[in-house]
């Protein structure tokens, strides 16, 4: 069942953008075999991920995701099946963000900014309005 899943999770200092680098090559090669589609922001001190695919061939990648050193603590913020993919044509699609002035490709509003930190913070649970924001970002 095609499922989608929203994690955040914090950076290690360790994880040096040649590290990034690193990541996103694993995405470019692991995914597309997988039909894993989505999106990966981070900034200096955070990871959000938005990950797409069947559900078994998801947990399974978000179980792999999770014992990742480069990252801890990681926290799902929503998780569940969509009728379509909101990142067709993204591997995995990524941007680097500012740790505080977000860097939108459109203007947001007050709510939306609410909304972004409140995912920062990992204590927004809403998979609509998740989304609204990260699209915001492509
Ligand atoms: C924040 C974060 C996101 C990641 N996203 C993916 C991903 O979408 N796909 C993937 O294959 N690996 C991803 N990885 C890397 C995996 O944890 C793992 O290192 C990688 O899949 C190992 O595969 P490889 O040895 O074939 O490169 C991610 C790692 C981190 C820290």
């Amino acid at each position: 069942m095609l499922s989608q899943l929203v994690y955040v999770s914090n950076r290690r200092p360790t994880c040096t953008s040649e590290e990034i680098e690193k990541i996103l090559a694993s995405c470019k090669k692991n995914n597309p075999p997988l039909n894993i589609t989505g999106v990966l922001l981070y900034s200096d001190t955070k990871f959000i991920q938005l990950v797409e695919g069947d559900a078994i061939v998801l947990t399974a990648l978000y179980d792999k995701i999770k014992l990742d050193a480069r990252h801890n603590s990681p926290m799902m913020l929503s998780y569940g099946p969509i009728k379509e993919r909101s990142f067709p044509s993204w591997h995995m699609g990524s941007k680097k963000m500012a740790a505080n002035d977000v860097d939108f490709k459109t203007d947001i509003s007050a709510e939306d900014k609410t909304v972004f930190n409140n995912l920062l913070n990992g204590v927004e649970a809403d998979g609509q309005r998740i989304l609204n924001i990260l699209k915001k970002f492509f």
